[in-house]
């Protein structure tokens, strides 16, 4: 059975009740954050954290963030994954509930805060050294994506297409540029050069994206922050997704037309290589302060 975090309260799931006039449910107004944690240690908690705050002064939606992170834990813990190798926090903010409005509700209303923990697992090696294929898909998302709202269903139309056309992931594009994933980032190696769209309105900018953007830069690689065209698409060397859960995801088809050779390439596999250290690291880091 498993606990969640509702308003304060640490409940089994089945207990969890949300008000029908929660302004998420009727109107998508509200927040999302996908927080990692390896072995128990949370990565990158303060830049999620630190993305959620700018998201909720942007919605204006008046709520203290202080004591997320102690709950992130306590969930872990609560749901008996601290030994777990991959898992993960869900955790969600809504305006509250209140009388259906276009405009937000004039009395003052609580936030519904709620969140679960669960294990993911990575795809077995063998899985990841095959690669994994994509299609394009429009972007029918709004012109404000970098705020990580629960406004997902463009998100989820064009994965579902993806998958009907019979690949495993989706590349949205926008005026002939392949922005994003429909929950991870994009990136592409042209001529030795590693690049990825840069953080404007019409991508999230992901926390994965932001650590393999610097790992990148310190394995001394040449980084490009700028749009990747879908007519460069069939010149890349390599493609690649990364997110949360997903972390470094090659991108051996497009279309069903090969990338390069058709292969995981080095620029993908030393990326990996490097995440995975960052990631060994701050373990370590958490193992040395617990003592
Ligand atoms: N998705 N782009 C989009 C549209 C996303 O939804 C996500 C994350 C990312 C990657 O961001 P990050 O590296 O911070 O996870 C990029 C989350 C995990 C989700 O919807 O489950």
């Amino acid at each position: 059975m498993s606990t969640v975090y509702l308003n304060g309260e640490y409940i089994p799931k089945e207990e969890a009740r949300i008000s029908p006039d929660d302004r998420g449910f009727l109107l998508a107004d509200g927040i999302y954050e996908v927080t990692p944690f390896y072995d128990g240690v949370p990565f990158g908690m303060d830049r999620h954290m630190a993305r959620l705050l700018r998201g909720l002064c942007w919605m204006r939606i008046d709520y203290d963030t202080s004591g997320l992170e102690a709950m992130h834990r306590r969930l872990i813990d609560e749901n008996g994954l601290a030994g777990a190798p991959t898992s993960m926090v869900y955790l969600q903010i809504t305006r509250g509930a209140a009388p259906r409005t276009h405009y937000f509700p004039e009395g003052p209303v609580e936030p519904t805060v709620y969140a679960y923990a669960k294990a993911w697992s990575r795809p077995s090696e063998e899985r990841w050294n095959q690669g994994f294929t994509a299609a394009t898909v429009p972007d029918r998302r709004w012109g404000r994506v970098d705020i990580k709202t629960i406004c997902l269903l463009p998100n989820a139309m064009g994965f579902q297409d993806a998958r009907e056309a019979g690949a495993d992931d989706a590349i949205l594009v926008r005026d002939g540029v392949a922005l994003e994933g429909a929950h991870q980032n994009f990136w592409g190696v042209f001529g030795g050069t590693v690049v990825t769209h840069p953080t404007t309105n019409h991508i999230l900018p992901g926390i994965t994206r932001e650590i393999v953007l610097e790992l990148a830069r310190g394995e001394g690689l040449p980084v490009a922050e700028r749009p990747i065209y879908t007519e460069d698409l069939r010149h890349a060397e390599e493609l690649f997704f990364t997110g949360t859960t997903g972390e470094v995801k090659p991108v051996v088809e497009v279309d069903g037309r090969a990338v390069g050779e058709g292969v995981v390439g080095p620029v993908t596999r030393q990326l990996a290589a490097a995440f995975q250290a960052r990631v060994d690291a701050t373990c370590r880091a958490a193992a040395t302060v617990a003592g």
